[in-house]
């Protein structure tokens, strides 16, 4: 099976995190959307809680999976045969970045796990986690940069934090 893995962060997931995953999912048998479970980055979602707006938002999309991951990407990948990494990139400055992970991931996996870059839509190449976070943070309208369950669930954690 020609499988792949999008792995990230997702907190919370965008709308530009939805756009790539719809288009990967056309490329693949399967997509498997790896959220990383990275103890040390102060996330504002457990990963459970990203793990499952992710879920509800691709619960239409027959062959993408959720799950989440800790430790290397190149272990998670050979552990569910997987060799294609996807990533989006929204501008040049994302290419130094990505490069080098691309490039450490296909040394770290003997050449077993490539990546394929997919270029953001320009609607949504400003788009990031941080500044979904920081708009909602100071009462901003986030309805055009996540999916519409999204909006309360980020305004409720921030007022609950
Ligand atoms: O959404 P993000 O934070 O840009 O995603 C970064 C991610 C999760 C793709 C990257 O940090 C990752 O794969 N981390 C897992 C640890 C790992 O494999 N590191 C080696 C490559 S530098």
């Amino acid at each position: 099976m020609n499988s792949a893995i999008y792995p990230g962060s997702f907190d919370p997931m965008t709308l530009g995190h939805l756009d790539i995953i719809k288009r990967a999912a056309k490329m693949f048998d399967h997509l498997t959307v790896g959220v990383l479970d990275n103890k040390a980055k102060n996330a504002l979602f457990s990963v459970e809680e990203r793990v499952s707006i992710l879920k509800e938002a691709t619960k239409d999309l027959s062959n993408v999976s959720v799950d989440s991951f800790n430790g290397l990407l190149v272990d998670y990948a050979k552990q569910n045969d997987i060799h294609v990494s996807v990533r989006g990139l929204r501008a040049v400055t994302d290419f130094e970045y990505e490069l080098q992970i691309a490039q450490t991931n296909r040394k770290l996996s003997d050449g077993s796990l490539d990546t394929v870059f997919l270029t953001t839509s320009l609607e949504y190449a400003y788009l990031s986690s941080s500044s979904v976070k920081e708009i909602a943070a100071f009462n901003g309208d986030i309805s055009q940069l996540v999916p519409d369950f999204v909006v309360d669930i980020v305004h409720n954690k921030l007022k609950n934090k």
